[in-house]
């Protein structure tokens, strides 16, 4: 397979200038989620250390194999949102090995507002059993939490994805034969009782676990009767004498050697259906992309550059590398793994899109999983591309990635603007997984045509009135709109809403979709079908 040859300027002004600013970029995103990882108030880590708990992620250290890669999903969700009260959203996702088995694991912060569910917890939960689901994987609750966020009900618990959600995915996986597991390290209260109890082995912890449908305070209130919550719902009642509990946990860590061994047993066998090659590091240093990527994001890269550095040996097989040339596609490999990558050099013409259509089909057909790499600004506009039948062909692409049923894997490198999103498999195209760089940014369009559009309008509607907007009305406007459009566009909103599973360091990218891969082949690959392709 050929090897892409790079026409980077590694000692180029250009190339050392991006590098340093991209540095602070990643050097900020490092520091963010360290601190996010600290978890909740000094008073609440200091009160649970007191009383000999394991902090969560030392729980999760505890159930994974020593030394495994942990694919954690968005660190940073919540992020500059409840205050900043709730860090992580409260609960900490992602897929590890446990006892030689990819599983997914969901595992309440009781040092976040008592592990309770803000409406970021709820959606990060809904996500991971989301992907624990497509990718029929083990899912491993390590619950601790006091169930919904009171104050704001209204948005954790009456809607479709809300909290009883939890539950319907617990036993559609369950009907599927995905094994849900539940360690009961805390409080399981209401309709937190219902995790372990639509669970297929329950591990309680002495103690502190405990179980019931109406907390020490609703007995009271509801039957006038006294009991503390140990006596109410604790391993000795679950265990011993309601039958809801099947292993009785010492403490913390002795729960999580349990769980090991329920993974042990689980009698499962990963089927991959993939042709493997030798994995190889990329002919080119990864950690080149901080330069390639400009400061500037208008200014264009190629992104046959970020793909050398991101597959095996940088070698890639190019489709159509003289047509429609701003979308590139090929083949390549990523530690072993085959992919088909199809990744933009800017715009999307009517050639660009019945190029990517034939590319997916060809991978639907052969079974190879889907890599897109995004820096795209829409596709074309104006008379020409209309009298072209631009959306014909665009929604030919649009119609093969959405129906396209191999694992799908989607970066944001640089940008993700307007229909482009789409034909490129954005958040609404049921990706197994996607990710967003530090320079990324996604919106409807740029805030400087947002703010184009808008002036205009104003200005239009004022008109129709019989008034007329002050030059400094306009400015005003749109210098908000672009504003705006700068904050909400970049990734740490889209990470804080769940709008990716992550914000990652390019240097990761390889190890993170590594861990995806592998973790899709975890279910069969179906034929794919596609819907009618307007011609
Ligand atoms: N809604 C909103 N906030 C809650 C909460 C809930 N359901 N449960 C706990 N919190 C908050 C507390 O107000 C406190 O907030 P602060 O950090 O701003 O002071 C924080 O979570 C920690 O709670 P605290 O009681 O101080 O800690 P704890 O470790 O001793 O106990 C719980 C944690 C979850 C066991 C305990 O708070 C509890 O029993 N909560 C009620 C659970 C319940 O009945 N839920 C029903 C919901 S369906």
């Amino acid at each position: 397979m050929p090897v892409i040859k790079s026409r980077i300027k590694v000692d180029s002004d250009k190339f050392k200038d991006n590098k340093a600013y991209y540095q602070t970029l990643v050097k900020q995103l490092e520091e963010r989620v360290e601190q996010a990882k600290v978890g909740g108030s000094e008073r609440a880590r200091t009160l649970h250390k007191e009383r000999g708990r394991l902090f969560v992620r030392e729980r999760i250290e505890k159930v994974l194999d020593p030394g495994s890669f942990f694919l954690e999903f968005n660190p940073l969700a919540a992020w500059d949102m409840y205050d900043n009260e709730v860090p992580c959203a409260g609960i900490v996702t992602g897929i590890g090995i446990v006892s030689g088995k990819e599983c997914m694991l969901i595992a309440n912060d009781p040092t976040v507002k008592g592990g309770t569910y803000h409406p970021m917890t709820v959606k990060k939960h809904v996500r991971a059993q989301e992907i624990a689901q497509e990718n029929r994987l083990p899912t491993i609750y390590l619950t601790d939490s006091g169930g919904a966020f009171l104050p704001l009900q209204e948005d954790v618990f009456p809607d479709h994805y809300h909290f009883g959600r939890f539950f319907y995915n617990q036993a559609q996986m369950s009907a599927m034969g995905i094994p849900q597991i539940c360690l009961v390290f805390g409080l399981c209260t209401a309709g937190g009782a219902y995790v372990p109890a639509m669970s297929d082995d329950v591990v309680q912890v002495k103690k502190w676990g405990c179980i019931f449908i109406g907390g020490p305070p609703m007995v009271k209130a509801a039957t006038g009767e006294d009991i503390d919550a140990e006596a109410l719902g604790g391993p000795d009642v679950h265990c011993r004498i309601s039958g809801v509990s099947d292993y009785y946990a010492r403490d913390d860590a002795h729960a999580c050697e349990i769980c090991r061994d329920i993974v042990a047993h689980l009698n499962s066998v990963k089927h991959n259906p993939l042709e493997m090659q030798a994995p190889e590091e990329p002919a080119y240093d990864p950690e080149e992309i901080y330069g390639i990527i400009n400061k500037k994001p208008q200014e264009f890269f190629d992104m046959r550059e970020i793909i050398a550095r991101t597959v095996d040996g940088s070698r890639f097989d190019e489709f159509k590398a003289l047509y429609g040339t701003t979308l590139i596609t090929g083949f390549a490999h990523i530690n072993g793994y085959p992919v088909g990558i199809l990744g933009n050099n800017g715009i999307l013409f009517p050639d660009c899109a019945v190029k990517g259509a034939h590319f997916i089909e060809r991978c639907c057909q052969r079974h190879i999983p889907l890599l897109y790499m995004h820096n795209v600004m829409g596709f074309s506009v104006g008379s020409k591309a209309e009298r072209e039948g631009i959306p014909k062909h665009g929604a030919k692409l649009v119609m093969t990635t959405a129906n396209a049923a191999v694992p799908k894997f989607t970066v944001f490198v640089s940008g993700s603007i307007g229909a482009g999103n789409y034909g490129m498999c954005g958040r609404g195209y049921q990706g197994r997984l996607l990710f967003v760089y530090p320079s990324s940014y996604c919106s409807v369009m740029g805030g400087q045509v947002a703010a184009g559009i808008l002036t205009r309008i104003k200005t239009d509607a004022l008109k129709r009135a019989g008034k007329t907007a002050t030059k400094e009305e306009l400015d005003k406007l749109a210098q908000e709109t672009r504003e705006k459009y700068d904050y909400t566009a970049g990734p740490y909103f889209s990470t804080a809403h769940l709008y990716d599973d992550g914000i990652i360091d390019p240097v990761e990218t390889r190890q993170y979709l590594t861990a995806g891969i592998s973790a899709s082949v975890n279910a069969p690959i179906p034929d794919t079908k596609f819907g009618v392709i307007r011609l």
